[in-house]
């Protein structure tokens, strides 16, 4: 079976799986850090290399304020307490998106994180924080244009946030709606697009290797006709 070697996940569901038991929403995102610890040791033992996941987004902000706070105070906690085990599981750990409106020991925590994680090789942890795609993508506009450099796809792409890895083969929706929410609009041209209708905290193994069937199920073909792909088999 083809496992595809990068999967980004946008994971929707969280606040109604809360709703539904008459927990705070906060509930739910506290709950959605149990499934994704989950779903990286999953990763790992399918062979999975790089798994991109959208924490935070620009827009997410404007929730709330006590949703906010938590949704930060999550950041913390799971910084805390999950880093030692990301590391000895071979876990490298990167954070993407804006980060300069995070308070300075959050921005350190974070780059600490990602330097105690660097020499890990097994799965690379790609978390999207204050991440947005249209951001992505105007940052890395910006980036050439300071460099002076031609803007072409290859200097956008060497530009974004996500250049240290290859673009996502499979991208899952949790939660049931259908649509991209200014993820990885650039780096997702290709990706073969998965929606799953369970809420993030209940997207177990079973659901993943759902969705890893569906993907090998697929034919990928870039723009080319099916018999050119078939010839290049
Ligand atoms: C979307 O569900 C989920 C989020 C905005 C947050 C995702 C965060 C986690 C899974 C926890 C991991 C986080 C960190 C900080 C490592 P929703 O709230 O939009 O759910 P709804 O659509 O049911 O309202």
């Amino acid at each position: 079976m083809t496992v595809p070697r990068h999967i980004a996940i946008v994971m929707d569901g969280n606040g109604r799986w809360a709703t539904r038991r008459l927990l705070p929403r906060v509930a739910g995102h506290h709950q959605g850090v149990d499934s994704l610890r989950r779903c990286v040791q999953a990763c790992i033992e399918r062979g999975v290399g790089v798994l991109t996941v959208f924490a935070f987004s620009s827009e997410n902000w404007k929730r709330p304020a006590d949703e906010v706070s938590g949704l930060m105070d999550l950041l913390a906690k799971a910084l805390a307490g999950e880093v030692a085990s990301l590391r000895k599981n071979g876990v490298k750990l990167h954070f993407v998106g804006d980060l300069d409106p995070l308070s300075l020991k959050m921005r350190t925590g974070l780059r600490e994180a990602e330097t105690s994680t660097a020499d890990n090789t097994r799965l690379v942890l790609n978390v999207c924080f204050n991440y947005g795609g249209r951001w992505d993508v105007a940052q890395a506009a910006a980036k050439v244009a300071a460099r002076g450099e031609a803007v072409t796809e290859e200097a956008i792409d060497r530009a974004m946030a996500l250049a240290h890895v290859a673009d996502p083969d499979l991208l899952i929706r949790t939660g049931g709606e259908q649509r991209l929410s200014n993820f990885l609009l650039w780096q997702a041209a290709y990706s073969e697009l998965y929606f799953s209708d369970k809420f993030w905290p209940d997207f177990d193994e079973a659901e993943l290797d759902a969705a890893l069937a569906a993907f090998a199920r697929r034919e990928r073909r870039f723009g080319l006709t099916a018999a050119q792909v078939q010839r290049a088999a």
